[in-house]
C-alpha cells in the first residue's frame, strides 16, 4: 500500500466554460479563465493499495453514482489499479454551485498520481483532472488560469496553464451565500439540457474567445473594471443559454436577484464591483479589497450570509 494527501483550493470562472465537445474524454467547447480561491481547501488523501475501494467525504462514506465517478476516474490513472481508499475534506459548503467538484478532483488527481507512484507534469496533472470535472484542470495553478479547449481529438491539448499579474490586481471576491442545498441539475446534465436545445447556445460559443482575449489583455494591463465588464458578459450570456434550455435551468431564488441590483447599484454610487454565478444560486462579486468592507455590509442587507474570498495558491502534495 502507498498513501498520498494533496490540497487545493477552488476556482471561479471569470469566462464560463457551458458545454462539451467530446463527452467521453470530458473537453470543453469553449476555453475559460478563472481565479482560484483562498482560503477554502479540499484536502483529499489517497492509499493506493486497500480491501476495497471506498470513499469517505466529510467524515461520511459515499456511494452510488457520486461514488462511482471517483472510481472511474482512478480507472483512468491505471485500468488495473488495485482497490483504493479515498478520504477528502472541504472547508467549504459542498454542492452548491460553490464549485467542490474543481478542488475536489484536483487534490484527487494529484494525491492518486502520486500514490499511484505516476510522475505527470502539471500539463498533465491538468489534462487529467479534467476528466474528473472539466473545472478541476483549473485549479493545478493558484492567481489567474486559462484552460484551453484544445483542437487535438484526444484531448491533449486542453488542460491549463497560468496567467500572472493576480498580485497587481488585488482582486478578493466576496460570495453572497443565498441557499446552501444541493442544487436540482448538476452542471454536467445542465450543459447537456442547454447543447441540445437552447437556441442561445451557439452564441455563447461564437462569444467566447473574444472574451478571453478581452479578459487576458485586462489582466495584462491591470485593469480591474474592463475584467469585471467582460465577467459579467460571459455570466450573462451563460445564463441566458441556461434560462433558453428546455426546460429552463433557472438557478437563480429571489436573493439572487436582489444581490445582482444591490451590487449594480453600488456601481451607481462610483464602487468598482461586478457580480458572478455559476450553476447555483450563490452571487459572487468581484471587487479591489479597499471596497471589499463596503461592498459586502450592502450585500448583507439583501442575504443571510457573505463570505470573503481571495486569490488561492497552487494545489500541492503535502510531504
Ligand atoms: C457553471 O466543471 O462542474 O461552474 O466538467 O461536467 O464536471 P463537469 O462540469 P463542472 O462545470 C462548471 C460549470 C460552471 C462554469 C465554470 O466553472 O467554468
Amino acid at each position: 500500500m502507498s498513501r498520498a494527501t494533496a490540497v487545493a483550493h477552488p476556482n471561479i470562472a471569470l469566462i464560463k466554460y457551458w458545454g462539451k465537445r467530446n463527452l467521453a474524454l470530458n473537453l470543453p467547447a469553449v476555453s475559460s479563465l478563472s481565479m482560484t480561491l483562498a482560503p477554502w481547501r479540499t484536502r483529499t488523501t489517497v492509499e493506493w493499495g486497500a480491501e476495497h475501494d471506498s470513499l469517505l467525504l466529510n467524515g461520511d462514506a459515499v456511494h452510488g453514482p457520486k461514488a462511482q465517478r471517483v472510481w472511474s476516474f482512478l480507472d483512468r490513472i491505471d485500468p488495473h489499479r488495485p482497490a483504493v481508499r479515498v478520504e477528502s475534506d472541504n472547508d467549504f459548503p459542498t454542492g452548491a454551485g460553490l464549485a467542490s467538484s474543481a478542488s475536489g478532483f484536483a487534490a484527487l488527481t494529484l494525491a492518486a498520481t502520486r500514490a499511484a507512484g505516476k510522475e505527470l507534469n502539471l500539463k498533465e496533472l491538468s489534462a487529467l483532472a479534467r476528466q474528473g470535472s472539466g473545472s478541476a484542470s483549473r485549479s493545478l495553478w493558484g492567481g489567474f488560469v486559462h484552460w484551453s479547449r484544445g483542437l487535438l481529438e484526444d484531448g491533449s491539448d486542453s488542460h491549463g496553464a497560468p496567467i500572472p499579474g493576480v498580485e497587481r490586481l488585488d482582486p478578493v471576491m466576496i460570495v453572497a451565500v443565498v441557499d446552501e442545498g444541493p442544487k436540482d441539475v448538476g452542471s454536467t446534465a445542465g450543459m447537456q439540457r442547454s447543447a441540445q436545445n437552447s437556441p442561445l447556445y451557439q452564441a455563447f460559443i461564437d462569444d467566447s474567445e473574444a472574451c478571453i482575449r478581452v479578459a487576458r489583455s485586462a489582466i495584462e494591463r491591470a485593469d480591474l473594471p474592463a475584467l469585471g465588464e467582460v465577467m459579467e458578459r460571459s455570466t450573462f450570456a451563460m445564463h441566458g443559454v441556461m434560462h433558453a434550455s428546455t426546460p429552463p435551468l433557472i438557478y437563480w431564488k429571489p436573493a439572487t436577484v436582489a444581490a445582482i441590483h444591490t451590487v449594480f447599484e453600488l456601481r451607481k454610487q462610483g464602487i468598482g464591483a461586478w457580480v458572478t454565478m455559476d450553476a447555483g444560486p450563490q452571487v459572487k462579486v468581484l471587487c479591489a479589497r479597499p471596497d471589499a468592507d463596503r461592498v459586502e455590509s450592502a450585500l448583507s442587507t439583501v442575504v443571510p450570509r457573505t463570505m470573503r474570498l481571495q486569490p488561492g495558491g497552487p494545489a500541492s502534495v503535502e510531504p
